[in-house]
């Protein structure tokens, strides 16, 4: 008895703070309708999802993903729950404004002049080398930094010259 009046106590408690019971929704939510597919949702955000000019993109759907979603598996009343989930755990561009853009103004920009792809293979277009290879030797970044900026440089190009 003392158990089920607790436990509706808690409920209650949780109903009525909208922040938490939405945030126990998108991680219910994502448990029971997308992790048999996706996986944990961290881990699917950081791999192929970005947040650019304040919006959600994902690898294939640049462009509006919330529109994607509503068609994807969800019940109306999630996507916003979910968007903002896989928010917080995407991906931005901001470490390149901090690490690159003394010398390389913004990522855009240097995209835009400095990066082509060649036989799907992102190049430098003085180097003529590959992106990847490239930066293994370039500012002393790690083997994750190197992943990092491969996958942010890749993204800004789909963004600068389309898919
Ligand atoms: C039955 C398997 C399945 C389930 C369940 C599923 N998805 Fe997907 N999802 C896919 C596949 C396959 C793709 C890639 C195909 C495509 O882009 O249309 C995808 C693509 C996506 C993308 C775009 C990724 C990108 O890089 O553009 C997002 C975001 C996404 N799913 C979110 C969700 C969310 C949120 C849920 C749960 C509400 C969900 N998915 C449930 C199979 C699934
Ligand atoms: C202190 C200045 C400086 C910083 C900071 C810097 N770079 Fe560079 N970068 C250069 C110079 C100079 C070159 C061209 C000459 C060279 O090194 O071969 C270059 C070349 C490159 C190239 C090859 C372009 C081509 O046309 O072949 C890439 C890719 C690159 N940088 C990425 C980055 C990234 C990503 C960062 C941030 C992690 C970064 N750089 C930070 C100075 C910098």
């Amino acid at each position: 008895m003392m158990r089920i009046t607790f436990s509706i106590l808690i409920a209650t408690l949780l109903f009525l703070q909208p922040g938490v019971a939405e945030a126990m929704d998108a991680n219910a939510l994502w448990g029971n309708r997308c992790e048999q597919c996706h996986g944990e949702a961290g881990e699917f955000s950081g791999k192929y999802l970005w947040v650019i000019d304040d919006k959600l993109q994902g690898q294939h759907h640049v462009e509006n993903l919330r529109l994607f979603l509503r068609n994807h598996y969800i019940p109306g009343h999630g996507i916003e729950a979910l968007y903002d989930l896989l928010r917080a755990q995407a991906n931005t561009p901001a470490r390149f404004g901090n690490e690159c853009s003394g010398c390389h103004e913004s990522a855009t920009t240097f995209v835009r002049k400095s990066i082509f792809t060649r036989a799907g293979e992102l190049t430098g277009a003085a180097s003529g080398v590959p992106v990847e290879t490239f930066l293994a030797t370039h500012r002393d970044l790690t083997k994750e930094d190197v992943e990092f900026f491969t996958k942010l440089l890749l993204r800004m190009s789909i963004v600068v010259y389309g898919q």
